[in-house]
C-alpha cells in the first residue's frame, strides 16, 4: 500500500488558553499532522475555532494544519483558511451536494489539501463522485462518531465503510476520527484507515508519546498484512 501512517492529535482536546505548546509538545512526541476541529454552532451544536486562531497557531509552527470543517457553509472559509495557513481543508459532504466541484478547485487555488467527510449515516457511496472526479479530494474522512465533540464512544460499524473504501482506492489517504486511542486503534487499522485522528486518547494518555507510536505501529503492522 502506498499510503502513509498519518497520527493527527485533535487540538480539540489540548488546553486552548496555550494552544502554541499544546501544538510543540504533540509534535514533540511523535505526532505527524495537528487536527483542527472548526465548528460554527450550525451544521454542529459546539462553537469552536476559526481563521483567527489557524493564524496566530500558524507563527508558532510548520505542522500541516488538518482542518476539519463541520460548517454549513464551507466555502467561505476556503479564502480566510488559506490566508491563516492551513494545510487541509476537508469538508462535510453533506451540505456540499451543490457545489462540491467548485469548492476543490478553491480549496486546491488557495494551496491547501482538499478532502470530504463524512457523518456517520452518511453512506459511503456519496464521495464516490468526489474522488473519482477529474480533479479530486485527496483524502476521505470517515467518521466514526456524530461530529461535534470529543471523547465519544468508537462506532465499529463505521469500519465498513473503511473496507469498502480502502478495497476501491488502494492509495487514498483515508481518515478516522472518532474515537480512537490504542483500544479501538487495530480495528481501523485493519479496516484500511492510515489517517488517525485521536483526541482525548491522546491527551488523556499518561504517555502520550507512547500512544501515538502505538497507533503508528498499528497502522504500519496493519499494512504489511496486505
Ligand atoms: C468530533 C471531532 C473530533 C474530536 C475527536 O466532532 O471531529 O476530531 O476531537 O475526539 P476524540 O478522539 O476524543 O473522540
Ligand atoms: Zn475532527
Amino acid at each position: 500500500m502506498g499510503v502513509t501512517p498519518k497520527i493527527a492529535p485533535s487540538m480539540l482536546s489540548s488546553d486552548f488558553a496555550n494552544l502554541a505548546s499544546e501544538a510543540k509538545r504533540m509534535l514533540d512526541f511523535g505526532a505527524d499532522w495537528l487536527h483542527m476541529d472548526i465548528m460554527d454552532g450550525h451544521f454542529v451544536p459546539n462553537l469552536t475555532i476559526g481563521a483567527p486562531v489557524i493564524e496566530s497557531l500558524r507563527k508558532h509552527t510548520k505542522a500541516y494544519l488538518d482542518c476539519h470543517l463541520m460548517v454549513t457553509n464551507p466555502i467561505d472559509y476556503v479564502e480566510p483558511l488559506g490566508k491563516a495557513g492551513a494545510s487541509g481543508f476537508t469538508f462535510h459532504v453533506e451540505i456540499s451536494k451543490d457545489n462540491w466541484q467548485e469548492l476543490i478547485q478553491r480549496i486546491k487555488s488557495k494551496g491547501m489539501r482538499p478532502g470530504v467527510a463524512l457523518k456517520p449515516g452518511t453512506p459511503i457511496e456519496e464521495v464516490y463522485p468526489l474522488v473519482d472526479s477529474e480533479n479530486p479530494v485527496e483524502m476521505v474522512l470517515v467518521m466514526t462518531v456524530e461530529p461535534g465533540f470529543g471523547g465519544q464512544k468508537f462506532m465499529p460499524e463505521m469500519m465498513d465503510k473503511v473496507r469498502v473504501l480502502r478495497k476501491k482506492y488502494p492509495s487514498l489517504d483515508i481518515e478516522v476520527d472518532g474515537g480512537l486511542g490504542p483500544s479501538t486503534i487495530d480495528m481501523a487499522a485493519s479496516a484500511g484507515a492510515n489517517c488517525i485522528v485521536a483526541g482525548s486518547s491522546v491527551f488523556g494518555a499518561p504517555e502520550p508519546a507512547a500512544a501515538i507510536s502505538l497507533m503508528r505501529n498499528s497502522v504500519l503492522e496493519n499494512q504489511e498484512k496486505c
